[in-house]
């Protein structure tokens, strides 16, 4: 028996073809991006590429499933406010697809090859399916609930995706074992609204004193991918898009680690503040250097 007709087939099948789609095209596009402009903040760009990214994506999602909702960052009104809404509108569909059609935006104009698809695949608020895809290194990383996660190539992945092989193709992904804080590379974000800002200082200025070392590599949905794959230890950021988190969270937790709200609660797509790492311990112990300050609380 293939894994072609497994009910996860199709969707991780649509899921990598639209992301390489969408992946090659902005890769193609990063020496001739039009117009840069701003959405809810002087540092939330976005260009020309990131809402044709969109569209090639959902046009690869209602070819096949022309009943499914989509919840994506482009056809989303700017702003954390409105993205919460619309997530807590959104999430408990019955199929729900998940769609940053370009994270990293800010390494996208600066031409900074570090920029990703994000793709999810939700069943009334559960996380099927995650696809995040790397054109620059032509690497796909993808993740189906109950079966492990992966790292592939994108000519292998549209293999499989085009029914060309019969089981699941790649590395399966397995999430660092570091349990010392201190023997740790952490990597964070700098959002975009000037409140989270403030949070990501403090915290950040607490956190560096505490790893081996840090990184802001300026795409979550990367961050989440090379948590999943042990390249980083562990990741936390404040004021995350259901979109820059879905599919990176469901590769997280497919390869045996964590992602969790800052302050203990479980993931669920409307969580916006999160820490994530290979290993309970250094999760409670980011978790309790970064928790959000009370005087800084909206
Ligand atoms: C951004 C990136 C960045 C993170 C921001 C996000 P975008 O997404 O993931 O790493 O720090 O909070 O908004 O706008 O490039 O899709
Ligand atoms: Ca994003
Ligand atoms: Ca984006």
């Amino acid at each position: 028996m293939g894994t072609q007709s497994e009910p996860w087939f199709k969707p991780l099948a649509v899921a990598i073809r639209a992301a390489i789609e969408a992946g090659d095209y902005f890769r193609s596009r990063i020496d001739s991006v039009g117009e840069v402009k701003t959405k809810s903040s002087p540092s939330d760009l976005v260009t020309d590429v990131d809402p044709e990214c969109e569209r090639r994506i959902r046009q690869h999602i209602a070819e096949a499933f022309p009943e499914h909702d989509v919840l994506g960052e482009e056809t989303t009104e700017p702003g954390s406010e409105a993205s919460a809404e619309a997530t807590a509108k959104a999430a408990n569909a019955q199929h729900l697809w998940i769609v940053d059609p370009l994270d990293g935006t800010t390494n996208f104009v600066q031409g900074l090859p570090l920029s990703v698809v994000s793709i999810a695949y939700a069943e009334a608020g559960k996380l099927c399916v995650g696809v995040v895809y790397d054109p620059y290194r032509q690497e796909l990383f993808y993740a189906v609930r109950g079966m492990g996660a992966y790292r592939v190539s994108a000519s292998q992945a549209s293999d499989f995706a085009n029914g060309q092989s019969t089981s699941l193709p790649g590395e399966k992904l397995q999430v660092a074992n570091e349990k010392e804080l201190r023997a740790c590379v952490v990597a964070t974000g700098v959002p975009t609204r000037g409140e989270a800002r403030a949070w990501t200082t403090e915290a950040a200025f607490k956190m560096v004193g505490k790893v081996k070392s840090f990184r802001a590599l300026g795409a979550a949905a990367l961050q989440l991918a090379y948590v999943a794959a042990g390249r980083l230890d562990a990741f936390w950021e404040y004021d995350l898009n259901a979109w820059d988190l879905a599919a990176g969270v469901l590769l997280i937790s497919e390869a045996g680690g964590i992602v969790r709200e800052i302050g203990g609660k479980p993931y669920h797509l409307g969580v916006r503040n999160v820490v994530a790492a290979g290993r309970d311990d250094v999760v409670e112990g980011i978790d309790a250097a970064v928790q959000i300050p009370d005087a800084l609380r909206g």
